[in-house]
């Protein structure tokens, strides 16, 4: 890391770049006024680190370093450790960022209480009190005779404690309230939680524990948080909340050891978070009238298939341009479904609003809903009910044809454990061996597709 002389300077709260006078725009990372001046630590102090891994100085061939494959081990919950890519890796470290509120506190104290079972596991709480803390475990019925716990906001005590604890876990909540005594500026600024999370990121990678660190996040994505501790983190992991509130959804957005978008659904209940092993039946609350514009689809979340319902609804439009809007759904891809809807489907729709919904404040992150998207709005278009045990996927191309998307076996599998009993995929999707259960009609084209319906 370069040494800055500078006292102050200028750092982008988002990336973390730094500059050596005020500017709007932050060129590394495009976004305006995120540029803060900051107190930047003066004089190198006596046993400084060079990097965030702790600092080799020699030269040496990759195949002759000397790597301990460690083995990975379990969160003490089988949702996170699968969001996880399979559990903790000894050595990294892990960042749970979320809005206030999202459950951050409340899932790490639920997994700690259980994984202090077979490891030595500490708990640094920097915002609430110890007894708020054990009144909280007490009333989830929480094992808590083993979890040790710190209530501290000190970087360099935290790390005093940590080395003669000498814990394989260790978990500090949260960032944004940590100081360190080598800078002098307000904790939760960009200095102080970039130097903190490099304290122990470094102790991390030195001592191989595993170090998960909670960022704050406030509504519009800024805070001295997240963008800037990514590039120190080996994983990720975004906390938020359906629309409703009702459930949690957990998610990898940078993962060094293993994937990411992989999704973890927990429910909020009064006895803390409970893990919902079965999504896709949480998200598939039907009615028992079918009504026009509905549809379910089947997306792929990491690992597993997730089933959704899909809602349009399409009105003449009353004045001005017409509407177009998508919850859950990006505004992009709806435009250009709606123009392969007019160009290869034939229908007019430049008069009409189209709303579209994905029930249960599920976020589609890919492609395999386009054709189902674009089956609901024709749906409500034409004021015709699909049936109800229909399931529809594929992606929608700018010729008009069905593109074929990944796992197509098992998401009618996931199809036919739900009851479904016929499907409208990719022809590049359809089985060559048939499925028990399941009519599965594969279309090359939206036209192919809106015949079939
Ligand atoms: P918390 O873990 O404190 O959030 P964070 O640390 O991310 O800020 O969670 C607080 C929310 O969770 C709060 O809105 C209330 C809710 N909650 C329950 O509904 N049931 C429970 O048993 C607990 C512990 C929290
Ligand atoms: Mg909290």
């Amino acid at each position: 890391m370069a040494k800055v002389k500078v006292k102050t300077g200028y750092v982008c709260s988002d990336c973390g770049a730094t500059y050596p006078k005020w500017q709007g725009h932050c060129s590394a990372c495009d976004a305006w006024s995120t540029i803060k001046e900051v107190r930047l630590g003066a004089e190198p102090r006596a046993g400084r680190r060079d990097g965030f891994a702790g600092a080799t100085s020699t030269v040496t061939l990759l195949g002759e370093v000397s790597c301990t494959e460690e083995a990975r081990f379990s969160s003490g919950s089988e949702e996170f450790d699968r969001v996880l890519g399979g559990g903790f890796v000894p050595g990294s470290v892990i960042l749970i960022g979320g809005d206030p509120g999202a459950g951050k506190s409340t899932i790490l104290l639920q997994t700690m209480c259980h994984a202090a079972a077979s490891k030595e596991v500490l708990y640094v709480s920097g915002e609430e009190s110890l007894q708020q803390i054990a009144g909280r475990a007490r009333r989830l019925q929480l094992p808590l005779d083993r979890v040790k716990m710190l209530a501290e906001s000190s970087v360099e005590r935290v790390l005093e404690a940590a080395q003669s604890e000498r814990p394989e876990v260790v978990v500090i909540d949260s960032i944004q309230v940590m100081q360190s005594a080598g800078i002098d500026a307000a904790p939760g600024g960009v200095s102080q939680v970039r130097e903190s999370a490099a304290a122990f990121t470094c102790y991390a990678k030195t001592s191989g524990v595993v170090l998960i660190m909670v960022g704050h996040v406030t509504k519009d994505q800024s805070l001295a948080g997240p963008m800037t501790l990514s590039h120190m983190v080996d994983t990720q992991v975004m906390l938020s909340s359906t629309e409703d509130a009702r459930y949690r959804l957990m998610r990898t957005t940078k993962n060094r050891f293993g994937p990411v978008n992989e999704l973890g659904v927990f429910a909020m209940t009064e006895r803390g978070l409970r893990e919902v092993k079965n999504p896709s039946a949480i998200f598939l609350s039907r009615t028992e009238n079918a009504a026009p514009g509905s549809l379910i689809s089947v997306l792929w979340e990491g690992t597993r298939p997730l089933l959704v319902e899909i809602q349009s609804l399409v009105v003449s439009a009353q004045y001005g341009s017409p509407r177009r809007l998508g919850i859950g759904l990006d505004q992009n891809r709806i435009a250009m479904i709606l123009a392969v809807i007019t160009k290869h489907g034939g229908l007019v729709l430049s008069d009409q609003d189209v709303f579209v919904n994905v029930v249960g404040g599920i976020r589609v992150l890919e492609t395999s809903a386009d054709l189902a998207v674009a089956l609901a709005i024709v749906s409500s278009f034409r004021n015709t009910v699909l049936p109800q045990d229909l399931l529809v996927f594929g992606e929608v191309g700018l010729s008009g044809e069905i593109r074929p998307v990944s796992n197509g076996e098992s998401r009618l599998k996931e199809g036919v454990k739900h009851g479904f009993t016929r499907a409208i995929v990719p022809k590049g999707n359809a089985p060559k061996k048939e499925i028990a259960g399941m009519k599965v009609v594969g279309v090359n084209s939206l036209a192919e597709a809106l015949d079939a319906i």
